[in-house]
């Protein structure tokens, strides 16, 4: 099959991509059907994950209650960490474990929900912390076999980890964010409910929504899933395989969806159709980067939080410095774009195209600047910050930030041109500040 132009027969390249789709509930007052859902799945016992702020909110006791109403078993687990780490990680599992359930549902962003994956995955098959963790910092151990039910319930538009296989921490002695990535880990259901994301603050609403953009913009110019290296054996094909017909799909119409209402969804909490669009927009974007993979702007984002010593952002709970997710990968997306135009140029102008940018008479020379032109003006109308030196970090920082990404190989790798150590210092050199 020669589709959407991706160069088949290349020598020791793969020549298949697999699409492994979500299953998702997705509408306004959705959560009310956790419970059924959970008994759908043969769930009689289930433990439920959330963080202490979510835990007040009327998103977990509907949850609650739908569970209850359905005759299933909850043991509350509401202390998991924003930003989560190998500690929290394990105090998680070991609750899981301790609990003796026989299923998972997490209620908030994407720290809740990869939290779950780690309990779920460490408590069905217990082993050193760092077995199944990504190599080289882990082993990177498959995942033996298929884990408990676990129902994903995202109340941020950004997260998208409701669709993927990955669960991302902070290895606090290495002072390095890292993950786990296996389609074992990927929710049994995605439960997504819009109308959670009406009460955020827009500085949240801002900070995921750009996160999606990248998981859509990095996962239509990933590198193909053509390019990438056969597996030893299909089985092994890669959750992060590169972009293809299917992940494609989402990529296209999550931009769309952004370009049309990430602004308005950001200027006014009571525009319910932006608040709603959006969040479909985060669920396509998850399906695609669950099946594609991301690349620089992620593998860069883990030191730009990792080692955040000062920012505090506002919207967000006031105690230790970060950067919130979102926020520490666009930082990096336009200098980015601008480096990785020249591998995939047309799918940089077809990005900038859907966000609502003029390509008229644009040629493949011109795509990464048109694209990264535009999310400057996104994220300059959005309050966003204004590149690295925006989140508190300067030209005398960028060698420590180069230290911290070069070995993000997962997502580094899934770029479309290759990206040493030279390339990564020019990006992050790039990104110090955009106007
Ligand atoms: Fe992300």
């Amino acid at each position: 099959m020669q589709c959407q132009h991706y160069e088949l027969g290349l020598a020791g390249a793969d020549t298949a991509f697999s699409v492994d789709p979500s299953a998702v509930t997705f509408g306004a007052g959705c959560l009310v059907e956790a419970g059924d859902i959970a008994r759908s799945l043969g769930i009689t016992r289930i433990a439920l994950f959330t963080d202490a702020v979510l835990a007040t909110t009327e998103h977990v006791a509907k949850v609650m209650t739908s569970l209850k109403e359905a005759n299933v078993d909850v043991a509350l687990y509401d202390e998991v960490r924003v930003e989560p780490t190998d500690m929290s990680f394990r105090a998680a599992s070991k609750f899981a474990a301790d609990a003796k359930v026989d299923g998972y549902i997490s209620v908030g962003g994407g720290s809740v929900i990869d939290t779950a994956k780690a309990a779920n995955l460490y408590s069905t098959y217990p082993a050193e912390f760092l077995a199944y963790v990504n190599a080289p910092i882990g082993l990177g151990q498959p995942v033996p076999g298929p884990l408990r039910p676990h129902i994903a319930c995202p109340t941020t538009s950004g997260t998208g980890s409701e669709c993927t296989g990955i669960a991302v921490f902070d290895l606090l002695d290495m002072r390095a964010k890292t993950g786990i990535a296996s389609k074992m880990l990927r929710p049994t259901r995605a439960l997504v409910d819009p109308d959670c994301t009406l009460t955020l603050p827009s500085s949240v609403v801002a900070s995921s929504g750009f996160d999606v953009l990248s998981h859509a913009v990095e996962s239509y110019t990933a590198r193909q899933y053509t390019r990438r290296p056969a597996p030893d054996s299909p089985s092994q094909r890669p959750s992060s395989q590169g972009a293809n017909p299917w992940s494609d799909l989402g990529c296209a119409e999550a931009l769309r969806l952004l370009g049309l209402y990430l602004e308005r969804a950001v200027a006014d909490a009571s525009d319910v159709e932006a608040r709603h669009q959006l969040m479909w927009a985060s669920t396509l974007a998850g399906i695609a980067f669950g099946n594609a993979g991301c690349h620089a702007p992620h593998g860069m984002s883990y030191s730009v939080s990792g080692l955040c010593e000062t920012f505090q952002p506002a919207g967000y709970p006031d105690h230790t410095p970060m950067v919130p997710h979102g926020m520490s990968v666009i930082v990096n997306s336009p200098s980015v774009f601008r480096n990785t135009a020249s591998g995939a140029p047309e799918r940089h102008l077809d990005g900038a195209r859907w966000l609502g940018a003029d390509v008229s008479g644009a040629g493949p020379e011109d795509a990464g600047n048109i694209l990264a032109d535009h999310l400057v003006a996104l994220m300059q109308a959005t309050d966003m910050p204004n590149g690295l030196e925006g989140v508190g970090y300067s030209a005398d920082d960028v060698g420590a930030l180069v230290d911290g990404s070069i070995n993000q190989r997962r997502l580094l790798d899934n770029a479309p041109m290759t990206i040493d150590r030279e390339e990564l210092e020019a990006m992050y050199t790039g990104a110090l500040r955009y106007w």
